[in-house]
């Protein structure tokens, strides 16, 4: 009887755990909702978790005499588990968040490796498909999570340059062939019931050793820029494998959990990679192993005009509207708190003030977003590229912080640069544009950017935070001058 409530309940909570994770991934696709939809998805997720408990009701007979250690071990980790990640989410810095990315995913695609290596060691998987599947979330958990963790060590700066060598592509190939091959022996091992050549746990052994090496291998030749878009494939392949092995266990909120993550991770992959444009294709394979192209910027010239932060600041005080640029610089300063005190002052004086977000900018996707959101800037002034551009040869002043690429008008007229046909925001077309950053740095392509040579542009050198707090300090002044 109790079995038989603990299934009911177990069958009810994920539905509602399913109809949270989808409801909470609605309300993230807008900065105004996303804190809120974080919390309904981990809702949802604290749910699944602990109506799992029931599954001890409702076990076989002969699995009761290892339940309470099983219970305890299971009640440690999600201990050790839950109070790790509330210390490190909290004390994460944002320009830090890629890499904690990284290295959750890497634990979800371990997860998922290590509830296949459960059912495939205990010869647990009944009938073909379930076989089949395990296997495959199985390797697929086991890339992911090694995967991850060689992009953890990359953008955490454990892991230098880019490893590359001749015949890479070659020996990634025959590895992944490996993994195949020994995947469907070990398929056939369980299915024909054939006589193994080594013990069936020795081909199971090797198989995972097989994926972890592939995902090391597959990682390795990939500069460390190139990282959040081979986090976000690695996350969505953590998906499809927690996915399989929710399959593999009967687990509704596994599987619908892994699908989403699975899906969300591919329609972040198609959207940074549309963003950048370069197609999916181009970013799974021909970036593996080749280094990403380092040009100079063609046809820049003539100098780089320089001006005081005072004078920008004063500048953008009577101007009639503004567009700011924020990039990677910015989370880089930190500047975010000085950023929004210092646009209080230009509301206060009747400009309008209209922030600009470039799909890419930063270093992760929404970064600016959460950025932005973090300092208290209100949704409202907050804008997409696709919904802000052709403002810009309308606007007095665009103020650009801390981003380069994504202004540069390289990507609409040189098709030799690596950003070529990137789509960028239009600040080059605005009445005048200064630019914050600290000296002559390259942006994240390591090109030359035509911008600051223009003769509407004006550079402020310094550290984000610093700039505008002079900033802050002359509007401020013209206050009490006017007093
Ligand atoms: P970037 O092109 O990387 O430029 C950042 C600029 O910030 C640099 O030119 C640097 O110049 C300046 N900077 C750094 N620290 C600073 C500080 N403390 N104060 C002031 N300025 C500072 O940034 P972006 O325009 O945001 O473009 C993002 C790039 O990353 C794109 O090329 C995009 O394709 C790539 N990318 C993004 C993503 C995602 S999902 N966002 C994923 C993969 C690749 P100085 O050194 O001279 O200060």
């Amino acid at each position: 009887m109790l079995a038989v409530i603990s299934q009911w309940a177990i069958g009810l909570t994920d539905l509602v755990a399913a109809f949270l994770f989808l409801f909470g991934l609605k309300r993230m696709s807008s900065p105004a909702t996303a804190a809120s939809g974080i919390r309904v998805a981990g809702f949802g997720m604290v749910a699944a978790v602990l109506v799992s408990f029931l599954y001890a009701f409702t076990v076989d007979a002969a699995v009761r005499p290892r339940l309470v250690v099983n219970l305890a071990l299971a009640i440690a980790a999600l201990a050790i588990g839950g109070v790790g990640a509330w210390f490190v989410g909290r004390r994460v810095a944002m320009t830090a968040m890629p890499q904690m990315v990284a290295i959750y995913n890497g634990m979800g695609g371990g997860a998922a490796g290590g509830i296949a290596a459960v059912e495939l060691f205990g010869n647990r998987s009944h009938g073909a498909p379930q076989l089949v599947v395990t296997l495959l979330g199985a390797a697929i958990g086991a890339v992911s999570m090694s995967g991850s963790v060689i992009a953890w060590a990359k953008l955490q700066g454990v892991l230098g340059k880019p490893l590359r060598f001749g015949g890479q592509r070659i020996l990634n190939g025959l590895v992944f062939l490996a993994v195949v091959a020994v995947g469907a022996w070990i398929a056939v091992l369980g299915l024909v019931g054939m006589a193994p050549v080594l013990p069936t746990a020795t081909w199971i052994t090797i198989f995972f050793a097989l994926a972890l090496v592939f995902g090391i291998l597959m990682t390795l030749p990939i500069g460390g820029a190139d990282m959040p878009v081979v986090i976000s494939i690695y996350n969505a392949f953590t998906g499809l494998a927690v996915g399989f092995e929710g399959f593999v266990l009967s687990n509704p909120a596994l599987m619908i959990a892994g699908m989403v993550v699975g899906a969300a991770g591919l329609l972040l992959t198609l959207l940074m990679a549309k963003a950048m444009n370069r197609s999916v294709a181009n970013v799974l394979f021909s970036n593996f192993g080749a280094a990403p192209a380092r040009a100079k910027g063609k046809g820049v010239s003539g100098t780089e005009r320089e001006t005081q932060a005072s004078d920008a600041g004063i500048q953008m005080h009577y101007a009639t509207s503004v567009i700011i640029v924020p990039g990677y610089g910015l989370a880089a300063a930190q500047a975010q708190q000085k950023l929004y005190e210092f646009v209080k002052l230009l509301l206060a004086a009747r400009v309008q003030v209209r922030f600009a977000i470039h799909p890419v900018a930063g270093r992760m996707p929404g970064q600016m977003d959460v950025l932005l959101a973090e300092a208290g800037v209100p949704y409202d002034l907050i804008f997409q590229l696709d919904d802000i551009n052709s403002d810009f040869a309308s606007t007095d002043v665009v103020l650009v912080i801390g981003a380069n690429d994504v202004v540069n008008p390289a990507a609409r007229t040189d098709k030799s640069s690596p950003i070529f046909g990137m789509p960028i925001l239009d600040a080059d077309k605005a009445r005048q544009v200064f630019v914050i950053k600290r000296g002559q740095g390259k942006g994240y392509s390591g090109i030359v950017n035509a911008l600051f040579y223009a003769p509407n542009c004006n550079m402020v050198f310094g550290d984000a935070q610093a700039v505008l707090v002079k900033m802050i300090e002359a509007v401020r002044g013209l206050g009490a001058a006017a007093a």
